[in-house]
């Protein structure tokens, strides 16, 4: 785990932590499978429940808390393993974020139980990373009832708006959540440490763009923020530039054809690209990545078409994904190996993925032989 997570980690955790000083008292429910809402509510107060105790280092560890937190871990992995294995949408295409989240609840749990209080917190802080990503991914309803009530009984104030914000898309109030995002763009700007591009104007973006469809009202609040002067350029700039690509995204005609489209879209982001880090291309991969998101979701959809699909959205995942903890770019080159290994694209995504997965295991006698192994399965596929 890099040192930036770790960091990252806690200092979430910290902020975090307070908000979920609820009278949490966890319900032990058990999962429905099948049915998804309650599975969602039982997560969501096991999380409540547990938080305020991670919060501080001696209380997660202190005996007399050990039960609670613990049970509460266990509903957390009990509701994660139902919806891995009883998802209800039967989309593969979520099925990393059911699987890396059981993984991470599982972890949490078992670390607690051998004692290892600190690598438990960093799971049960870094899990909530999957349940933002799920709930970004695809044009949502926001929650009216559960998330009201929930909200309403948490203490937001001590939160760091980013935090705030992740709550809020947790527990599915997003008209919230782009009003704290916004309220986030408006303050000096080293008040907020994670404004400093760390993935908080994706998430807006994502929120806005992928679940709200949105694409008017960030050009307003992008504008403000471009315009202003307190800040340095390499923020203003990117910013002005999404501006510009929000406006015409909108007066563009793109082509009926899904695939074709995001082919675009993709084909845009990159020419505005001039170096690895630079994020000029981020509002075409955002809305690229929502025409693929839906895309892959339709029933019509072809095996072929998703083999390119996913390759697609590994490419995209690449650029905007905001945190090192789930990024689903190795997932879905390999769905896309896997759906059409003869297809003219599949060399390229496996290129992609096995410079991936190599990167994030160091130098080649680092590497697992589980690792090379599957890496030399998928390349057979491939030059089969
Ligand atoms: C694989 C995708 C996925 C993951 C991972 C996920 N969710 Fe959800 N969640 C959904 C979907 C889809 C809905 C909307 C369900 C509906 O309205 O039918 C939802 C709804 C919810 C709701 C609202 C329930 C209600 O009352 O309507 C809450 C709260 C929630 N999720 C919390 C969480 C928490 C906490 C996590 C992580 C620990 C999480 N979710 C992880 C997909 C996911």
């Amino acid at each position: 785990m890099s040192h930036r997570v770790w960091k990252r980690s806690v200092v979430g955790a910290l902020t975090l932590g307070i908000l979920f000083m609820v009278a949490g008292e966890i319900s032990a429910q058990r999962a429905n499978p099948g049915d998804s809402v309650p599975t969602m509510r039982s997560l969501m107060r096991a999380l409540a429940s547990a938080f305020p105790m991670s919060l501080h280092q001696e209380d997660f560890r202190h005996p007399a808390n050990r039960r609670a937190i613990l049970l509460a871990l266990e509903v957390l992995q009990e509701n994660s393993e139902a919806l891995e294995s009883h998802g209800s949408d039967d989309s593969s295409s979520f099925h990393f974020l059911r699987k890396t989240l059981a993984r991470d609840t599982r972890s949490a749990a078992d670390s607690y139980r051998e004692g290892r209080f600190e690598v438990a917190r960093v799971f049960l802080h870094q899990m909530t990373e999957n349940c933002f990503a799920c709930h970004t991914r695809l044009p949502g309803q926001a929650n009216k009832t559960f998330g009201k009530q929930f909200m309403e009984d948490m203490e937001l104030e001590s939160l760091t708006l980013d935090n705030r914000a992740r709550i809020e898309v947790i527990t599915r109030r997003f008209d919230d959540a782009l009003t704290t995002y916004e309220a986030m763009l408006q303050l000096p700007v080293w008040e907020e440490p994670l404004l400093g591009f760390d993935g908080a104007f994706e998430n807006y973006l994502k929120v806005s763009m992928r679940v709200r469809n949105d694409y008017e009202h960030p050009v307003d609040v992008l504008t403000s923020f471009g315009a202003r002067n307190d800040i340095p350029r390499y923020m203003t700039q990117p910013v002005r530039d999404w501006v510009v690509a929000l406006n015409k995204l909108q007066s563009t005609n793109y082509p009926e054809d899904k695939l074709e489209h995001a082919r675009r879209l993709i084909q845009e982001g990159q020419t505005r690209k001039l170096f690895p880090g630079d994020r000029q291309g981020t509002v075409h991969f955002v809305a690229a990545s929502s025409v693929l998101h839906q895309f892959v979701q339709s029933a019509n959809a072809t095996k072929d078409e998703l083999a390119e699909a996913y390759f697609l959205l590994g490419v995209v995942e690449s650029h905007i994904s905001s945190t090192s903890w789930v990024s689903e770019t190795e997932f879905f080159l390999e769905n896309s190996i896997r759906l059409n290994p003869t297809a003219t694209f599949a060399p390229r995504a496996y290129a992609v993925l096995e410079e991936f997965v190599l990167m994030q295991h160091g130098a080649l006698p680092a590497i697992p032989p589980e690792i090379l192994d599957y890496l030399e399965e998928l390349k057979g596929l491939i030059d089969r």
